[in-house]
């Protein structure tokens, strides 16, 4: 079972961040009405804002427009809640304000969400669908919603897997086992589409990776608040699991081979000691050994009650070439190719103390674009600046967790919402 709450929390800056941010007024630019930064509208920037009243917006209730901070930069698109009154107040103390033309609907909210924004209610949606699963496990419509969400993830892969990848890597709120076979599904739909393989042939792999874990929701609440070894009973539970997660998939209607054979094999090793069959080498599915992959690396980049911090990506590829004999076949060069060694998202520390995102992804550890947005202290740069990572005065030096980016979640978040 997971959280009742419906809405993910949005998590916005705590301090004065927007206000810092403001660029000055150009010279001669026309009186700004109070609170509201006037002067030319940088590109892409909305320069009608229109003050919102904390009356306007109700905790937990999505938001009838999109809201912008003073400059006229996005924020939040319409549809988004702020569940949390402490964000809210914080939002509405930097200035807050809606589009006029928005209000009037001469725009509404006209632009398509950004694939990062499409990521996130993805997350929710599916979140939704396995709240809905584990409370009426005889649903009927289980494939068809699952089929929806993996064609939604699918065209915002397609529009900007790069925002995809990111807002997954920047998430810490989506329970576990909803996160872990999002990111499962980003992983094969990016990889599948590196291998030019055609809709039809992705969208049952995409299908599988959604629903893979399928029969430990119910023993979720369980197995995250374990701290101690397994018992037996325990380990039979997720030993079973590829196999009656297929016949969850198989009683509600899920005929196609590709999603089933694939949810049957994502535990099974090149080396043969995976389970539950023990399959060896090629006896594993092209399937079966990409989501293998996928569920190993999604697993290891959360942190778990009973296995401690989140791994770093580099790391996670490193550990997985290092049981080469478990997990490496000619596909694992491909999702690496696909979403890179450090995919966007990943948070890092570089040789001169900022703290860096990973903006877009790279062939290699030195080709992904990384931009700075604060200090080792976590205080935000005046601006998110892009370093060049293979100069040395920027190098990677280290890996960094979200607690450091708490004060710049907004700034980061940013990079891919305003596209
Ligand atoms: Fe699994």
């Amino acid at each position: 079972m997971f959280p009742a709450e419906e809405g993910r929390q949005v998590q916005l800056i705590t301090n004065n961040r927007i206000a810092e941010n403001n660029e000055p007024t150009p010279p001669g630019a026309p009186a700004a009405q109070p609170g509201v930064r006037a002067g030319a509208p940088r590109a892409g920037l909305v320069s009608n804002l229109v003050p919102v009243q904390a009356s306007e917006i109700a905790l937990g209730r999505p938001l009838r427009h999109s809201v912008y901070d003073r400059n006229g930069q996005l924020l939040l698109r319409a549809g988004a809640t702020i569940a949390i009154p402490h964000y809210l107040d914080a939002l509405l103390a930097n200035g807050l304000f809606f589009d006029q033309a928005e209000v009037d609907g001469e725009r509404c909210a006209a632009e398509a969400p950004s694939a990062f924004a499409q990521a996130e209610k993805l997350l929710r949606s599916l979140q939704q669908v396995y709240v809905q699963f584990a409370e009426d496990a005889d649903r009927g419509d289980l494939p068809e919603r699952i089929r929806q969400i993996a064609g939604q993830l699918m065209r915002a892969c397609g529009e900007d897997g790069d925002a995809v990848l990111a807002a997954l890597h920047l998430d810490r709120l989506t329970p576990y086992r909803v996160h872990h076979q999002m990111l499962a599904a980003t992983i094969i739909e990016l990889t599948t589409r590196t291998m030019a393989l055609a809709e039809g042939e992705r969208l049952p792999l995409v299908c599988a990776a959604l629903t893979h874990d399928i029969a430990l929701v119910g023993s979720d609440p369980v197995l995250e608040g374990l701290r101690t070894p397994l018992t037996e009973e325990q380990r039979a539970v997720i030993r079973a699991h590829p196999r009656c997660g297929v016949e969850v998939l198989s009683s509600r209607g899920v005929v196609d081979a590709i999603w089933l054979d694939a949810v049957a094999q994502h535990h099974e090793c090149m080396d043969g000691s995976g389970y539950p069959q023990g399959l060896r080498g090629d006896a594993i599915g092209r399937g079966g050994r990409l989501l293998a992959i996928a569920d190993v690396y999604s697993a290891m980049i959360r942190s778990r009650p009973y296995r401690g911090n989140a791994f770093f990506p580099q790391n996670v590829w490193r550990d997985i070439f290092l049981n080469r004999h478990k997990y490496v076949s000619e596909l694992t060069q491909l999702v690496v190719r696909s979403i890179g060694m450090m995919p966007p998202g990943s948070l890092v520390r570089l040789a001169n103390n900022e703290m860096a995102v990973v903006r877009s992804r790279g062939s290699g550890a030195l080709g992904a674009r990384v931009v700075s947005v604060c200090s080792l202290a976590g205080v935000p740069l005046p601006a998110p600046v892009e370093r060049d990572v293979t100069n040395p005065a920027y190098a990677v030096v280290g890996k960094a967790n979200n607690d450091q980016f708490r004060s710049v979640e907004l700034i980061m978040r940013r990079l891919w919402l305003a596209g």
